[in-house]
């Protein structure tokens, strides 16, 4: 079954962008998933097309209006799938969350830019709000892209039947992936760990694991935190 990505934002250029590339650009030619993309503008409600006005209470930035999301959102998007506002203000995403949002039969993402939207209408729509991390973007844009590649490559379809898939950092346990080498053994004089060389499977794997926690601990101590619970 097709799954089916509808997205609302004031810039429709910016899709699929590198989501044409590479087995998740594949999928959209071969119909595993659909992109359908409505341009907010569109959902103005005057004749000057205006979709913004200045904060109640001042500050800076613009505020997209409430009624043209909700035009927007009433014109685009289904019963089945979630719609989920990208924000700096939302959940963090991460790995469970993807495998989460890649069981529903598609996504309406919502992008804001500028300040925002109005909160009146995030409340309304019981709009699902997801930040890609704590970092300020000029759009949900971007957002939407990364949130789109995490989620469709885990599609059955796509990539999902995968072995690679559950050795990959965050899958099965909260831990960094081991580091890969390839050829050839020798490259500006740097040697490939010998245990890789060696051919016994027992061993490589027990080398991989021990670097997976050594690296985790080193560079990710929170995520290690959560491995005293595992
Ligand atoms: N829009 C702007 N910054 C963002 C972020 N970090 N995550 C999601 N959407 C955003």
């Amino acid at each position: 079954m097709t799954f089916k990505v509808r997205i609302l934002t004031l810039f429709p250029h910016a899709f699929p962008g590198p989501l044409s590339e590479s087995l998740i650009g594949k999928g959209l030619k071969n119909n595993l998933w659909s992109l359908e993309v409505f341009n907010l503008r569109d959902f103005a409600l005057n004749k000057h097309k205006n979709v913004d006005d200045t904060p109640y209470g001042g500050g800076p930035g613009m505020i997209i209006k409430p009624e043209v999301i909700d035009t927007g959102i009433k014109k685009f998007t289904g019963n089945s799938s979630p719609k989920i506002f990208l924000t700096p203000r939302g959940k963090p995403l991460n790995q469970k969350k993807s495998i989460e949002l890649s069981k529903n039969k598609g996504l309406d993402l919502i992008c804001g830019h500028y300040e925002g939207i109005d909160e009146r209408v995030i409340n309304f729509h019981q709009l699902e709000e997801i930040s890609i991390g704590d970092f300020v973007l000029s759009g949900g844009e971007t957002a939407a892209i990364v949130l789109l590649d995490s989620v469709l490559r885990l599609l059955p379809s796509i990539l999902g039947g995968s072995k690679s898939l559950f050795e990959e950092s965050f899958s099965d346990l909260p831990l960094l992936e081991y580091p890969q080498y390839t050829k050839p053994k020798i490259w500006k004089n740097l040697q490939v760990p010998d245990v890789l060389l060696s051919g016994n499977h027992k061993k490589i794997d027990e080398w991989r694991y021990k670097k997976r926690i050594d690296d985790t601990k080193e560079r990710r101590p929170d995520l290690w935190g959560k491995n005293k619970k595992v």
